[in-house]
This record gives structure tokens, sequence and C-alpha cells, in this order.
């Protein structure tokens, strides 16, 4: 039998690009349609089969997790573990955090304003079968230059470039990752960006030059939403998949 892998979600930072909605609140927390947006990488998480997971938030409302999803009761689970990241050091710094949690575990990591139409159970699958290293989630894009662009040859992720200003794909690099504790030797040796931050681009890169990185494409849609248009992009999709249609929206007169 295969062992049980943890779940990671990063809703730390400062969640600036969303001033003045993000003044007095965490970007986590703001409503995603009818749920507040930490809501979805839970069930996300949850509906995939892990229930031992660690949240990693940040910020001055750090304590407002703790109010909305307690001990995960509501979820069904058993416990909720949190811990807090200072200022917004970047995601690989985020991540670092959860190296007790872990322990010896394989993990999966997804941001907390990552959000999705359909499970991600049977990646989760194939990465408990995996040996060694990491694996990443891959989705065609319009915009790659939000994002970390992937550039696949002969059926290999070669290499990450983040937000590139020429993209050599339209491949971007979804926020949700799989890797073995390994991970946090290689954040160690990790240096600050140009924006002053540990990259998990970088950390991604190290496993692609080692040979251990896996991909595959996500199913169904995916956004992130940590600017306006993709938190107004994020409402849409969770909206229609809610069942709100066109026909009923009619009914909403301008
Ligand atoms: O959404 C996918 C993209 O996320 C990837 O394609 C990029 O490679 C990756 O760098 C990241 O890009 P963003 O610039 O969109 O990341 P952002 O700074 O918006 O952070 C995304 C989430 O990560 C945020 O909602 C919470 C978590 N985070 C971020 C930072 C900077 C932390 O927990 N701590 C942090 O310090």
């Amino acid at each position: 039998m295969s062992e049980a892998i943890k779940g990671v979600i990063l809703a730390g930072g400062l969640g600036s690009r969303l001033a003045p909605l993000t003044n007095i609140t965490n970007k986590h927390l703001l409503p995603i349609y009818n749920k507040p947006m930490i809501y979805y990488p839970l069930t996300t998480l949850i509906n995939a089969g892990i229930k031992d997971i660690m949240i990693v938030t940040g910020g001055n409302n750090a304590g407002d997790f703790l109010r909305l999803l307690g001990n995960g009761a509501e979820f069904g689970l058993e416990d909720l573990n949190y811990t807090y990241q200072k200022g917004e050091g970047g995601i690989a710094d985020a991540l670092k955090l959860v190296k007790h949690f872990v322990g010896s575990s394989k993990f999966c990591v997804i941001l907390g304003d990552n959000i999705i139409e359909k499970s991600i159970k049977k990646y989760v699958e194939k990465f408990k079968n995996q040996k060694d290293g990491a694996k990443i989630l891959l989705k065609k894009v319009e915009d790659p230059e939000r994002f970390g662009v992937a550039t696949i040859k002969d059926g290999k992720v070669i290499k990450i470039v983040e937000k590139p200003k020429k993209p050599e794909s339209n491949y971007a690099v979804t926020g949700i990752y799989f890797y073995h504790p390994d991970v946090f030797e290689i954040i160690k040796g990790l240096k600050p960006s140009q924006r002053n931050e540990l990259e998990i681009t970088d950390v991604n890169n190290h496993y692609i030059r080692k040979k251990t990185m896996s991909y595959d494409i996500l199913d169904g849609w995916w956004t992130d939403a940590g600017t306006f248009e993709s938190l107004y992009r994020a409402t849409y999709l969770v909206a229609k998949k809610c069942g709100v249609t066109p026909a009923k929206l009619k009914k909403i007169k301008e």
C-alpha cells in the first residue's frame, strides 16, 4: 500500500496587487462567488484524498483563518495545521516553513489563489508512485507572460522561465506542485531573485537539471486570482460551475 501524502496551502504574502481590497483583510479570505478564496484550494486537496494539511499564512489578519476554518471539522478533517510567514519573501520562502510538518512524507503544494475545475486525484496517485524528485501541472494559457512558463522537448520539461517577456510556449506552470522532502535542501541553496523573493521556479529548475521533474497537463479550467481581472474571472468560472447560467444572469437588469 502506498503511503499517504500531505498537503500544503501557501496563503502568505501581502496581496499588494489587490489593494485596497487587501488593506484590511488577507487576499485568500476575499470572496470567489459564494465562498472565501481559501475554501477552493482546501477542497481541492481534500477531494484528492489529502487529509493532513498545513496552511501557511501571513500579514495582519492571519488570525481570521483560524476563526474561519478552525480545526477543519466543517470539511471533515480531524485537524488543520497553521504556520505564519513574516513578510513576503516568496513562494519558496513560505514553503520552507512546512519542513517539520512534512517530515519524511511526500507532499502536494497548492497556492492559496489557485482555483481549478476538476479533481487532482489522478496526479496525486501518480506522484505516490514517483520514486524521487518533483512534479508540476501545466496548463495552456493565452497570457503566459504572467506566469512561470515551461518549455517542453521530447516529452520532458527542459526549462521554466518566470514571467518571460517573450514566452517560448503557452504552457503556464500552475500553482500545484508535488515534492519529496529533499526540496528543503534545495531551498537552503536559493538566492533571492531580482524581485527579492525565493522563487519556486528556481526550485523547479533544480529538479529539471537533475532530470527528476515530471509533468502533466491539468484537466479542466484553471485560474489564479491575484489580480483584479483574474479575481473577476475566478468568480465567473466558479459561478458558472455552480449553475449560474447566462439565462439566469439576464434576469439581473443593468
Ligand atoms: O499561479 C501560478 C504562478 O504563481 C506560477 O506560474 C509562477 O511560476 C509563480 O511564481 C506564481 O506567480 P505569481 O507572481 O502569480 O505569485 P504570487 O506572488 O501572486 O503568489 C501566489 C500565491 O503564493 C499567493 O496567493 C500566496 C503564496 N505566497 C506568495 C508569496 C510571494 C506566499 O505564501 N508567500 C509569499 O511570499
